[in-house]
This record gives C-alpha cells, structure tokens and sequence, in this order.
C-alpha cells in the first residue's frame, strides 16, 4: 500500500478540511477517509450504549467494535443512517475527548490505513500527516481564524436546518482547539513538510486549486 499516494489535510474544526478532501479527491479520481467520523461513531456509540468515557478499556472495545459503512456522503452504523446524527456538535465534543485517549486512537489506526487503496486517498482529520500516512507524499494543514471558522460552521448548520448560535459555537470551538491541540497523543500540529494554508481570505475553489497545484509539482516533477 505504501506505494499508493496519499494527500493528508489536517487542521482545526471547520477549516474546510472535509469540503476541500472531497472535492479534491473528486478532480483526481481517488478515494477520501474522512477520519474524524470514526471518532464522532465511536462518540455515538458510547452515548447509545451508555458508555463512561473516562473509561479507556470500554471506549477501546466501542472503537474497536464499530459497525460501520461509508458509502459517502452517507454513514451507517449498525445499519442506521447517522450521517446527521455524528455531526452535532455535542457529538464532536465527546468525539474530541474519545480522540485523547491513546487506546482509542491504536484501536482505530489500522482501519484508517485500510482506506489506502488505488489509485489513491485523501484523508483528512488531525493527525493524517503526522501518525497515519507519515509516509504522504503531499500534507497539508489548513487554518483559518476562529471566528471565520464559527461563521462558516453557523451558515454550515443552518443550511441544513440545525439551529445554531455563533457565539457558543465558537466558544465549543475554542475549547475542542485547545484540547486537540495540547493532548499528549496524537496532539494538532503541521507534520514535516506539510504546507501551511490560511483559508481565512480564500475561497473553497482557491483552495482545492491550491492543494491541486501542489500535487501537480509532485506528481509530475519538473526536470
Ligand atoms: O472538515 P472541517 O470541519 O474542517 O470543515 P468543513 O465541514 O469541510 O467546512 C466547513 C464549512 O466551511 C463548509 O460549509 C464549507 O463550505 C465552508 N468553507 C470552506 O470549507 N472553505 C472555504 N475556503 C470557505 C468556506
Ligand atoms: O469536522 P470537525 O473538524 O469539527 O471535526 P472532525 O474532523 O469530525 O473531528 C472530530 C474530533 O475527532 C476532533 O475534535 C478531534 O478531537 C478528533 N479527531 C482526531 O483526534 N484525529 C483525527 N484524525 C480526526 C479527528
């Protein structure tokens, strides 16, 4: 597998890792890992099963025994469409502690890597570039200010006709950054090598042309 390419997109809550992962993929024809929904099931399934996170030993176990099936962009568990279900925000908070405990985070690794199939991935997440695809030969971490990013994520949800409030959505956002950030595993930072890109000023498009241009001086080096 290690010769199947991988771009890694990691970075903060809604700074368009996801958007840009999938539209990038669709230009080149490869596959996504949208790793962060194995953290939000394994956060769900804890709260349907009435687990105690501070748990380790029994998160494992709901990690490790994740039912699931991706067929983009839908997600089933146990046959169940959760797709909206994993995206609340309460859901991304509880994912966000599931996601610092270590135990968790090996349970969950070789699943991730399974998605390196040809002709190529795409994963984005938080640590994509770092623990999981060390080995990508594009990474890229995208960020973008808070407050854009609680606006995006705002417009994002009442789209889809979720009520949302700017002002705690953003003070949720600044606590998950914080804790993803300062964990002892796995913790938010660029990789080696990865090219840092502030989508604050751009546009979704400008983006994946970005991420785009760079694959293309890789994948066809100029003499
Ligand atoms: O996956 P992640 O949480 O990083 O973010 P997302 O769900 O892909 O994107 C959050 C929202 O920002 C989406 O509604 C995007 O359409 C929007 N957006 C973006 O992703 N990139 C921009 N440059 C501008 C807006
Ligand atoms: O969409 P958003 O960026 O808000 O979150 P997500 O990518 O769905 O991830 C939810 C939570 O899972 C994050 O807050 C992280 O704590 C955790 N996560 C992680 O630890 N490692 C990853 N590769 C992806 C997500």
């Amino acid at each position: 597998a290690q010769s199947i390419p991988v771009i890694t997109i990691d970075g903060p809550t809604a700074s368009g890792k996801g958007t840009i992962a999938s539209l990038v993929a669709q230009r080149l024809g490869w596959h996504t890992l949208d790793s962060g929904a194995l953290y939000r099931l394994t956060a769900l399934s804890c709260l349907r099963r009435g687990v105690d996170v501070q748990d380790q030993a029994q998160v494992q176990q709901a990690a490790q025994n994740l039912n699931v099936r991706f067929d983009y962009p839908q997600i089933y568990m146990d046959g169940e469409d959760v797709t909206d279900a994993i995206r609340q925000e309460e859901v991304g908070n509880l994912a966000s502690r599931v996601a610092a405990l270590p135990l968790v985070r090996e349970a969950l690794l070789q699943r991730q890597r399974d998605f390196r199939v040809a002709p190529g991935l795409v994963g984005d997440g938080r640590d994509m570039g770092t623990v999981v695809f060390p080995d990508a030969p594009l990474k890229i971490f995208l960020l973008a200010d808070a407050q854009v990013r609680a606006q995006r994520r705002c417009k994002q949800l009442s789209e889809k006709g979720i009520s949302a409030n700017l002002t705690s959505l953003l003070a949720d956002l600044r606590e998950r950054d914080e804790r993803d950030r300062s964990r002892t595993h796995a913790p938010l930072v660029p990789a080696p090598g990865a090219h840092i890109v502030d989508s604050s000023q751009l546009s979704i498009q400008e983006v994946v042309d970005k991420v785009l241009d760079l694959w293309s001086g890789i994948a066809v080096p100029t003499a």
